[in-house]
């Protein structure tokens, strides 16, 4: 990549540590700090003039929601701006008008899986699709899918190995049966081109402290122009219902994703979300994308000559490499110790996570190598 110095002095802590560690937090560029700033000073030094402060607070929501759609190829009417993957999951699921009998598939490794409190009350079944080795099979899929499924949840790129999903294969499976398709793409956003509209994807929560760089606490959710009047808010406030005098009138946003925000949202997140995504756009997130797979390409073979045991599939493109590891803890707090940051997890027999972003190089995976 080009100019990889100059973007690597953008971020204070690749001086000391060589990180490598976005599927967990990714790092913030002293821009995304500025978008932070700006919100702050704006409120400090508060002076009243004809737009209200929330309006301004409004109007950079909008600018916000332009970007994200162009990032993700949707329309702006198509974002709902949440909290965390989470919020934007349950929005969901507590907005279908669920049946006794209905079903909802998600599969093994979901961060969040969708068996709630709505699922539980309204009797609905979850199925569960199991890997198969290091990967998930699309047979398997049509296997266990039915005409009572409403609801299949799966992760674009999974937080375990980074097994990537082709979505559209998924998606024509899923419609082939009625059913919606929702997707988690927190590992995605960010690291890899996405088009939401090309893969006929019908949800997508997206969280954006990883790839995104910043915010926490501000998240967005897209759900398709034919999908959003099927949902019903599970919440209500100011900003999805007209209050005046006695007369609650609801859905003054119906027709738009908008419809799912309730009240007052992470301004100061936007501020910071729309720095992010023109740090990325000026990089290019196809440049992105080309130096996250280039690096990964090299890892998987350093890793491999190491005789480690890579769990990621090989053809698959993806941020994230996981091997297996015995004593994965130990040697995460060990490389820590040297100021290698990487995730080691017990769980799947244990392994280890590395995930990089496009400020990592060769020789961040040489010193990795070097150290295991
Ligand atoms: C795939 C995936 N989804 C979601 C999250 C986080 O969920 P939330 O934004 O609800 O905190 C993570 C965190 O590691 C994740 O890996």
């Amino acid at each position: 990549m080009n100019n990889i110095e100059s973007i690597r002095e953008d971020f204070p802590t690749l001086k000391d540590w060589t990180y490598l560690d976005n599927a967990f937090v990714g790092l913030m560029p002293k821009q995304v700090r500025e978008g932070y700033m700006e919100w702050i000073d704006e409120w400090y030094n508060f002076r009243i003039t004809k737009n209200t402060i929330l309006n301004c607070w409004l109007e950079k929501s909008t600018i916000l929601r332009n970007m994200i759609s162009n990032l993700i190829g949707v329309q702006s009417s198509e974002i709902a701006f949440t909290m965390c993957t989470g919020s934007g999951l349950n929005i969901v699921i507590n907005g279908i008008d669920w049946k006794k009998g209905d079903n909802v598939i998600f599969t093994e490794w979901e961060h969040n899986p969708l068996v709630t409190n709505t699922t539980r009350k309204n009797g609905v079944e979850s199925r569960v699709l199991k890997a198969s080795g290091n990967r998930f099979e699309l047979s398997n899929l049509e296997k266990m899918i039915d005409d009572k499924t409403r609801l299949v949840q799966i992760s674009q790129v999974c937080y375990t190995n980074g097994f990537r999903f082709n979505l559209k294969d998924v998606a024509q499976i899923v419609h082939e049966h009625g059913a919606k398709l929702l997707v988690d793409a927190t590992q995605a956003v960010g690291a890899i081109q996405v088009d939401y509209k090309k893969d006929d994807v019908d949800y997508v929560s997206v969280a954006p402290y990883k790839y995104l760089m910043g915010p926490a606490g501000l998240a967005f959710l897209y759900v398709n122009n034919q999908s959003v009047n099927e949902l019903t808010p599970d919440r209500v406030g100011w900003k999805n219902q007209l209050y005046e005098g006695d007369n609650p009138e609801e859905s003054i946003t119906e027709g738009k994703a908008e419809k799912f925000e309730y009240g007052t949202i992470n301004f100061q997140g936007v501020y910071a979300l729309i720095k992010s995504i023109e740090y990325l756009n000026k990089i290019g997130i196809e440049n992105v994308e080309n130096q996250i797979i280039n690096v990964n390409k090299y890892l998987y073979e350093k890793l491999e000559y190491l005789g480690k045991k890579v769990w990621t599939p090989i053809e698959n493109e993806s941020p994230i490499i996981s091997f297996i590891q015995e004593n994965p803890e130990n040697l995460a707090k060990k490389l820590q110790n040297m100021k290698i940051k990487v995730t080691g997890r017990r769980a799947h027999g244990g392994h280890m996570r590395v995930s990089v972003h496009f400020y990592n190089t060769i020789d961040d995976i040489d010193l990795l190598i070097k150290n295991l």
